[in-house]
């Protein structure tokens, strides 16, 4: 028996086929006019055709996209450092506050004096915010740790998060945010290799490994450190790549096969060509962008161009991206980046669904897959990207369940026995 019929979208948008859109793929995508669903449980039934559900979402004049994934975020934290964008806007920059009491030394610090309580209530606030703008699915990573008892403790709060919220969660371990004050990159990294990563991996804390590879951070040898350990212990690999500089790091991740390379502002054009022609996704985040006021922006149409695996997170961070709504960010790499509009949306969805490793379960509206959707108060979903200061969510189903449902619109929703 079909539990919640979403009925009479003007448009929806399935993101059907296999496995993540790129290339030919990615180009061949089109929206479907006038259409329901039916869901049965947690899961989609029927796309297209649907009728006599227990409940029923009224959806006329909306459109109907896949639940966003955001397949990038430095949650949990604690606080905020707003004194510090105050300080880049008066032309200070993020590396020069990247130090002592600033930075990501600061977040660990912050962290590090709040209660577990503290830190996971004040997460869980931006985690339901999120949920109210349509995200259903998200990466939580560690970082703010910076010694080993503290990333566990991150990890550990993650985990407490993931099983707090609605949505569907994978975890990061980013074992090399910060060279600790006390040592040196390669001796931090050592630890990280042989006792973070076993520990983690044995409380199964994380499904991946991360490492910000930058000059003010970790080089590329500490990379392939980490890639050997994680390889070893069967966790995936990522990297925040070309950030702040050219440091070769979007061309070696696709090299050495990691899963994404992230960020990749200053990645030259041959690199853009290795991204494409491999299996690493190039995630990009214009929310850092956005707030640092980068003016060196990723070679984003050579990457979709090209056929690479391209996907959008928010980067949800106190330092460079203090930025949660997926919408907003499909507006930004609209904007800043060239995205059109479809190519944001497989972005947000199904090609991050890829990179958190959740491809074949969540990310489209097709049968089988894991009931998540975003019912618009827009009859086409590129207004999304055309109008980034309107806020278009009506309603959010989050596994089977509508969990959200934007004021005004409760009259839609009738609930069934
Ligand atoms: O993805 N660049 C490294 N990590 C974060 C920023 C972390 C911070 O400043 O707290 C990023 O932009
Ligand atoms: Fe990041």
């Amino acid at each position: 028996m079909t539990s919640l019929v979403i009925s009479n979208a003007e448009q929806i948008v399935t993101l059907e086929g296999t496995g993540p859109l790129r290339g030919e793929s990615l180009r061949s995508v089109t929206p479907d006019a006038r259409a329901s669903i039916g869901i049965e449980g947690d899961l989609f039934e029927s796309v297209g055709h649907a009728s006599g559900g227990d409940s029923e979402f009224d959806a006329s004049g909306c459109s109907v996209v896949p639940g966003f994934v955001d397949c990038h975020t430095h949650l949990p934290f604690f606080g905020w450092r707003a004194d510090e964008d105050t300080a880049r806007l008066s032309g200070i920059r993020y590396e020069t506050l990247h130090r002592e009491e600033g930075g990501i030394f600061r977040s660990a610090r912050l962290l590090s004096e709040a209660t577990d309580e503290e830190a996971l209530a004040f997460s869980l606030r931006l985690a339901s915010e999120m949920l109210r703008s349509g995200t259903t699915s998200f990466e939580t990573k560690s970082g703010y740790g910076l010694s080993i008892e503290a990333e566990l403790r991150q990890l550990r709060l993650a985990r407490r998060l993931a099983e707090m919220v609605p949505q569907t969660v994978v975890s990061t371990c980013l074992a090399a945010h910060a060279v600790p004050k006390d040592g040196s990159a390669g001796q931090w990294v050592g630890q990280a290799a042989n006792e973070l990563l076993p520990a983690a991996a044995s409380e199964d804390l994380a499904t991946s490994v991360d490492v910000y590879v930058e000059s003010i951070a970790f080089a590329l040898e500490h990379a392939a450190r980490l890639h050997e350990a994680a390889k070893s212990l069967g966790l995936r690999m990522r990297m925040h790549a070309d950030q702040l500089e050219d440091g070769q790091g979007g061309s070696f991740a696709a090299r050495w096969g990691f899963v994404s390379a992230d960020h990749l502002n200053h990645t030259s054009l041959p690199a853009a060509g290795d991204l494409a022609a491999s299996d690493t996704a190039a995630v990009l985040l214009p929310g850092a962008t956005f707030t640092l006021r980068q003016s060196k922006k990723p070679p984003a149409r050579n990457f979709i161009e090209e056929g690479a695996i391209v996907a959008l997170g928010s980067d949800l961070n106190p330092g460079t991206s203090p930025i949660r709504s997926m919408p907003f960010v499909m507006a930004l790499a609209c904007r800043l980046y060239g995205l059109r509009p479809l190519e944001a949306l497989a972005a947000s969805t199904v090609n991050a669904a890829h990179v958190c490793g959740l491809g074949d379960t969540l990310g489209r509206l097709a049968p089988g897959y894991r009931a998540d959707a975003v019912v618009l108060d827009v009859p086409n979903f590129e207004q999304i990207c055309y109008r980034p200061d309107h806020d278009p969510v009506v309603a959010v189903v989050c596994g089977g369940e509508v969990l959200h449902v934007a004021p005004g619109a409760e009259g839609r929703l009738r609930r069934g026995p």
